[in-house]
């Protein structure tokens, strides 16, 4: 693969500034293990902070508005997030999708708004266990892509530079179970065709990750799945000894 893998960490709503200490021990491991690419999606407060200590990282943020700005009280545009140092943002996690009713209509235009401020942006799709177990796996997350990647003249170019793709079964989300790993090259085939089918030739390049209970021991294996370019962590990002773990696994992976 001609990119680097790409390992992002989700730290979700955890962390005050104790765990900056965290964030530099993972810049320090980035900066011995170059062949992957390396990224934190703090809480938004903590954003500054890491870009400040930790300089060879990728900073992001874990959602935005779709506004520019306005009277949208409690809410954050991806405009303020670059301000604050960010390099990306997160759409579309299913988290935020169940807890606060966010659709894929609420989503793309939150994309959109991400790379109208020069940010790159995390697209996340994703299946219930139960949409699994019905056999629907594959439709219901093509109908998330077409719903929820950002289309139109923001992404004529640099494509694989700005949007990447995470797919994270719900099912498998902080519970300890993953997919086997030919269900995830199975999915991440399906993925790449709908990429190619929306975005022609440049779709072949977006990278897509795997998300759903990442730890050290599973990484080689997961990441060693077709159309695998890296990895969206959760629990196990949120200490540097876990985390670099599975950034080790991913540049071990390359040779
Ligand atoms: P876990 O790695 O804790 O399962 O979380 C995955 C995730 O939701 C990352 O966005």
């Amino acid at each position: 693969m001609a990119q680097r893998p790409y390992i992002v960490g989700n730290w979700k709503m955890h962390g005050t500034r104790s765990m900056l200490a965290e964030a530099r021990a993972i810049d320090r491991a980035a900066e011995r293990l170059i062949k992957v690419e390396v990224a934190l999606a703090p809480p938004a407060t903590l954003i500054h902070a890491i870009r400040k200590e930790a300089g060879l990282i990728g900073v992001g943020a874990q959602d935005c508005h779709a506004a520019e700005g306005g009277a949208h009280t409690g809410d954050i545009s991806a405009a303020m997030l670059k301000d604050a140092g960010a390099d990306f943002v997160i759409v579309g996690h299913s988290e935020r999708r169940a807890d606060h009713c966010e659709s894929d209509a609420i989503v793309q235009p939150k994309a959109r708004s991400a790379l109208a401020a020069g940010l790159a942006v995390i697209v996340c799709v994703g299946e219930t266990e139960q949409q699994r177990n019905a056999g629907e796996a594959e439709r219901v997350v093509a109908g998330q892509l077409a719903g929820s990647l950002p289309q139109g003249d923001l992404v004529a170019d640099k494509i694989a530079e700005k949007i990447i793709v995470a797919y994270e079964p719900v099912w498998a989300i902080g519970t300890g179970r993953v997919p086997t790993v030919e269900d995830i090259g199975a999915m991440h085939r399906a993925i790449r065709a709908k990429l190619v089918e929306i975005y022609g030739e440049a779709g072949a390049a977006i990278r897509i990750l795997y998300g759903g209970s990442v730890k050290p021991e599973n990484a080689a294996e997961l990441l060693a799945a077709d159309e695998v370019g890296g990895a969206l962590v959760g629990g196990a990002s949120l200490t540097a000894e876990s985390f670099v773990g599975i950034i080790a696994a991913a540049a071990d992976r390359d040779g």
